[in-house]
């Protein structure tokens, strides 16, 4: 299959949060699966930096601006990326949606406007490029408006739309509709209206043939007003067309036995040896070097969905007894501020590394004995699945991927060499708590504690399994186009 897939960001050009690692990712492994699969991006100042030998393939005209598709390759493999380069919209400091003070770009709508119908171009095969996809992969909502402006061509690649997070939605006001010179066919509630303004991701959700996200725990929930975002009608509806899909991780790269950013790699038969990160982090970090102090950490973005307010809660009572904390990420003022409090005020026992620090995430999964997760949703989560691959325990709340990919320590499961983690039920402190407490004792026996990180050292999260399953999901996108079925949903609906 020939496969057009879009994304906003994209590691190792330029990252904010797991999509990027989903993008660098995905492509490679559907690439090892014979499929011809070609990616667009926005050509960020850091993703033309780090990208050899730009060519320039094809200039366009979008929303009345030049812009200009430069051809080059994803990092180390032959496939082909092209950047989207129309400095007036994407050559600016920060990261890809927001401005070095965390506020969003206020022509978002318009940047991505013009990136999807980009894609639209590409799609159609209009730029001279003479390569034609049979599948147009989308994800998230910066590219949700390319299913619904090939909705209306005759004919057209089939459209998969992957949700990496319903949270984030990108809707604005009204007016930007016609800003962004869509079609008037396509503004009304089956389409793009969101509660009279313009969503971008109702593209995604209303017009894609096949709808997924990154677990098939989350694929649930999303279909329920607690996790739906007010999107869960729509998704209900599409219910036999949404499917969830796991991710899975860089096993290269994020690999123990061969990580350059470790002081000291180990593996399952030298597990022992993962004691010399320990050691060593905690120097790094100024608190008393230590073997048996369990180090708990926390890596990601400090907002909400993370579950920060859960371990700040928890500091109070947690704090009492002799453990260690190591917290590295960026986001919200009053979460960074709260994690600085407890820093400042027990510095032996708390460190905090404010900041986004690729190769010292490595470190500290490769150093930690525990890596709390309580996010309060997650779609998919993919440093549960690194812990795991280190030997670092994951604590997490069960939702969405972290119910999917982490196996609570129950006796049962201990027993079956099956457990790998902790989970509990409900995203409130005291459950948190219960939940680091029962960690702590496990980690306090030594060989039911190796038991546990043997079994999710063992796992397996390569993107193999995956790229097979994306690769289904084309064809039955596929097979319905081919049939001539336009997306059932797009039939007849009764109003909501
Ligand atoms: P999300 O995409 O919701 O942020 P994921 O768990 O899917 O959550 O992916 C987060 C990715 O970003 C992981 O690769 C994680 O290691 C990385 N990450 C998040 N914050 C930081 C940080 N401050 N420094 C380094 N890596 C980070
Ligand atoms: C989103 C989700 C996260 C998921 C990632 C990649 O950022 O928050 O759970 O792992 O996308 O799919």
């Amino acid at each position: 299959m020939n496969i057009l897939f879009l994304a906003s960001e994209l590691y190792p050009l330029v990252k904010t949060g797991g999509l990027a690692d989903v993008a660098g990712s995905l492509p490679r492994a559907l690439r090892e699966l014979d499929q011809d699969v070609r990616v667009l991006l926005p050509a960020y100042p850091e993703a033309k930096e780090r990208c050899q030998s730009l060519t320039p393939v094809a200039e366009l005209k979008l929303l009345n601006r030049p812009a200009t598709l430069l051809q080059t390759t994803l990092p180390d493999t032959d496939i082909p990326l092209w950047l989207l380069d129309a400095p007036h919209w994407y050559d600016r400091p920060g990261d890809p949606y927001s401005s070095p003070d965390g506020a969003p770009w206020p022509d978002n709508a318009e940047r991505f406007g013009a990136f999807c119908w980009a894609g639209f171009h590409l799609a159609l095969n209009r730029l001279g490029l003479g390569w034609q996809p049979d599948i147009v992969h989308c994800n998230d909502w910066q590219t949700g408006l390319v299913p619904a402006l090939l909705s209306l061509e005759a004919a057209c690649p089939a459209t998969v739309f992957t949700i990496h997070n319903l949270a984030y939605q990108g809707v604005f006001p009204a007016a930007t509709f016609s800003q962004l010179q869509l079609p008037k066919a396509l503004w009304h509630v089956e389409g793009l209206e969101f509660h009279g303004q313009l969503s971008f991701i109702k593209g995604g959700l209303m017009y894609a043939d096949r709808i997924n996200t990154v677990s098939p725990t989350y694929a649930k929930e999303i279909q329920t007003p607690t996790f739906g975002c007010g999107l869960e009608g729509v998704l209900k509806r599409r219910s036999h067309q949404l499917s969830g899909i796991l991710n899975g991780i860089d096993t290269d790269k994020w690999n123990p036995a061969a990580d350059p950013w470790i002081p000291q790699t180990y593996d399952l038969q030298s597990l022992s040896r993962k004691q010399a990160n320990k050691l060593a982090l905690q120097r790094r970090f100024e608190l008393p070097a230590g073997a048996e102090t369990p180090l708990l950490v926390f890596i990601g973005r400090l907002v909400a969905q993370k579950g920060v307010d859960l371990i700040l809660q928890a500091m109070p009572n947690l704090i009492r007894y002799p453990l260690q904390f190591i917290f590295l990420g960026s986001g919200e003022d009053g979460f960074e501020q709260g994690l600085l409090y407890w820093s400042r005020r027990y510095p032996k026992r708390v460190a905090v590394h404010l900041g986004y620090d690729e190769p010292l995430a490595h470190w500290v999964e490769a150093g930690a004995d525990i890596f709390l997760m309580p996010s309060r949703f997650e779609p998919c989560g993919l440093n549960q699945m690194y812990s795991q691959r280190y030997g670092t325990v994951p604590v997490v709340h069960r939702t969405g991927g972290l119910a999917d990919t982490v196996v609570d320590a129950t006796p049962d499961q201990l027993a079956n060499q099956a457990a790998t983690g902790v989970s509990f039920d409900h995203p409130v402190v005291g459950a948190f708590q219960e939940a680091v407490k029962r960690a702590w004792l496990l980690y306090s026996q030594p060989s039911i504690w190796q038991r546990l990180q043997r079994a999710g050292m063992m796992r397996d999260f390569s993107w193999r399994r995956s790229a097979a399953e994306y690769c289904w999901l084309y064809q039955q996108a596929l097979a319905e186009r081919k049939a001539g079925h336009p997306p059932t949903f797009r039939q007849s609906l009764p109003p909501y």
